[in-house]
């Protein structure tokens, strides 16, 4: 698509009168970068005034903001109650079966105490990691702000990834508590997660090594057989909720690592990614200021995302409590108990600021726009996507019918990786085009090349790389310096910058637009899912000898997983019930959202002479598309093979 054919948006003079953002902080952030996420890092309490704004001397490896010393808890929660602010709505939670609960920011600065002297209470020391498995509830975020107020490093485990996943990254990061539910709600239905955690950690011999306690929230209250184990297993009410509502915190230095979130990377073991406590903060408390142009005073903000992800811990725990925010949390799916469900929320709080995915917006486009119409949505002034390009259909729709015509879209791209948004219009400020993230934010510096690391003109294709160090950057993967290096570095070492595994273009006006990840990382539903993760899932399987995996192209998911599996010798067909078999598989090794949309089991699979899987035309089956060039193959008729099966 050229410029030429997409109509852009230049903000509204309303909105520009009224925003935080201006044409001059690009100004600023372009004189003196250093100088300029310093003044950020200043939105901050700091026990400790910092010495440097940054130290790169050991890249990649970041320091930033280095000597200073702060709580990240105290500056979410602690300072709001102090400047008076304790009275106002942090959280108005909403759980699945229609239960609410709203909580103040002194209940919230109550609860997190009682949180984090129980973890003290059991010898948790700052360092010490801590396994998060739970569904939306508010003892998940409350558990979050407590082992940051102790330094606790925290992993937050998506509830809906099965016991293998959890036990892996409770291995891997050798966590001492694992924080969990009896149960969830799921789609009106309450549905067991602590028996994940039994499964997972194990008994014996196989017990997972490093795991000392196992705290439960009761939600569901609905298993009759729920396992306990003495000693090792306690209920939140009978421990946390009997501590003191009052807790003195320490400083933590602003590199202390506030936590890790696992992600897929290429190859089939997830990567932890360790993030900071000052940079990441500063920036994920900048963005959503200037980003979602917040306003204490009248703004009620919702984040569409689970905790599991990034997304929710930036923008539905540090980066709006940070600010002082009042926002919707909602514990359950979309179309529980029907699909009125978000545009009631947004009605009945008012909600000002509506975040979310494409996907989700798709699907709401699928339901029907009566849906929305059926309600008063006019609190919405602002509204934002994230987690996979936006097609300009959708984005649209989603200004039109969701933003009564007028409400901006912010169209924000960034990673696990970066921490924070790092690529988005600045509403009120930048002019903005469906579909295109715009340009990188007052502060950040991207950039797209080709093979050589030579900037690529208009319109044509580049990699993405960020060629400066950013204030919320990953500091690390957990554990594996190498593969850290390897990873981000690698590809453009001469130079040092870092790659994102991104494609993406500039337009002749020089808005940005990125077009999809590069490697074998596919984006279903905004979820990262690695093609070698799936793969090693089906060949795990007793009856499959080989398995590849493509992600094709999703009307609504974005992409849609698409497997071809070989089966062993001597193996039968069974059909319909072996692809449930393995889509099940799927399911228990990862967890749902992985499952294969579509499975072909095939005679063969296509591969050059040197053994590479030619997923390039997989792809083209699988999108119904005319081959591309087979003249690699080592035998072209497999395809034929292929193809009549897929018929
Ligand atoms: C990948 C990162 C950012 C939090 C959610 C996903 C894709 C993300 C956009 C966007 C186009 C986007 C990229 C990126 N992505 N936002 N606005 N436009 N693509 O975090 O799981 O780490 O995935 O999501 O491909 O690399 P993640």
């Amino acid at each position: 698509m050229s410029s030429t054919t997409v109509q852009a948006y230049p903000p509204s003079e309303e909105f520009a009168a009224q925003a935080n953002a201006s044409a001059e902080i690009y100004a600023r952030a372009d004189a003196d970068r250093l100088e300029f996420w310093a003044e950020q890092a200043r939105r901050l309490d700091w026990a400790t005034d910092f010495t440097d704004t940054l130290d790169w001397s050991d890249a990649p490896f970041a320091k930033w903001f280095v000597g200073g010393k702060l709580n990240v808890s105290v500056n979410c929660v602690d300072r709001h109650v102090a400047a008076g602010k304790g009275d106002r709505v942090a959280i108005h939670w909403v759980g699945e079966p229609g239960d609410t609960r709203d909580l103040t920011y002194s209940q919230l600065l109550a609860e997190v105490s009682k949180a984090a002297n129980y973890f003290a209470s059991i010898g948790l020391e700052a360092g010490d990691r801590v396994a998060i498995y739970m569904p939306m509830v508010p003892e998940a975020l409350i558990s979050m702000l407590a082992c940051a107020r102790l330094g606790l490093t925290h992993s937050v485990v998506f509830a809906g990834f099965s016991s293998g996943a959890l036990r892996s990254r409770v291995d891997d990061a050798e966590a001492k508590l694992v924080i969990t539910t009896d149960g969830q709600y799921r789609r009106g239905e309450p549905a067991p997660l602590k028996t994940h955690v039994d499964e997972a950690l194990g008994t014996g011999v196989d017990a997972a090594k490093s795991v000392e306690k196992v705290l439960v929230v009761r939600r569901t209250d609905h298993d009759p057989d729920l396992n306990w184990v003495e000693g090792r297993d306690v209920w939140w009410e009978d421990t946390v909720d009997q501590q003191s509502d009052v807790h003195e915190p320490e400083a933590f230095d602003s590199e202390h690592p506030l936590f890790l979130l696992y992600t897929s990377g290429t190859t089939g073991k997830p990567k932890g990614i360790v993030h900071s406590s000052g940079g990441y903060l500063t920036q994920v408390s900048y963005t959503f200021h200037y980003v979602f142009d917040h306003k204490e005073s009248r703004d009620v903000f919702w984040c569409g995302a689970d905790i599991g992800w990034v997304t929710g811990h930036s923008y539905l725990v540090y980066g709006p409590l940070s600010n002082g925010a009042t926002e919707v949390v909602y514990e359950g799916t979309p179309n529980s108990p029907n699909e009125h469900r978000h545009f009631e929320i947004i009605e009945k709080y008012g909600v000002t600021i509506y975040y979310i995915a494409p996907t989700l917006i798709r699907t709401f486009m699928k339901w029907g726009q009566q849906i929305p119409e059926a309600h008063d949505l006019s609190s919405i002034r602002l509204l934002g996507s994230v987690g996979e390009p936006i097609n300009p259909e959708a984005w649209k729709w989603f200004r039109q019918v969701i933003g009564g015509g007028k409400a901006p879209i912010v169209d924000t791209w960034w990673q696990t990786e970066t921490g924070a948004i790092m690529i988005s219009p600045l509403p009120g400020v930048t002019e903005t085009k469906p579909g295109s993230a715009m340009k990188p934010l007052p502060g950040i510096s991207a950039n797209i090349v080709d093979d050589a690391g030579k900037p690529v003109s208009a319109g044509e294709q580049g990699y993405l790389v960020l060629d400066q160090p950013w204030p919320a950057m990953l500091r690390g993967i957990w554990g594996d310096e190498e593969r850290f290096r390897e990873t981000y570095w690698s590809r453009f070492a001469d130079q040092g910058w870092y790659f994102a595994g991104d494609g993406a273009r500039y337009d002749e006006d020089h808005a940005l637009w990125v077009l999809g990840r590069v490697d074998d990382v596919m984006n279903v539903s905004g979820h990262r899912i690695s093609t070698a993760e799936v793969e090693s899932a089906l060949v795990g399987h007793s009856g499959v000898a080989e398995a590849a995996v493509i992600g094709a192209a999703d009307e609504t998911t974005g992409q849609g997983i698409v497997a071809f599996v070989i089966l062993r010798e001597g193996v039968e067909n069974t059909g319909d019930e072996l692809i449930a078999e393995l889509r099940q598989q799927v399911s228990v090794e990862i967890s749902p959202i992985a499952k294969p949309r579509e499975i072909n089991v095939v005679p063969e699979l296509p591969k050059t002479r040197s053994g590479k899987i030619m997923r390039r035309l997989l792809k083209d089956v699988a999108e119904g598309r005319e081959l591309g060039d087979t003249s690699t193959l080592v035998d072209p008729a497999v395809f034929e093979a292929i193809r009549a099966k897929k018929a």
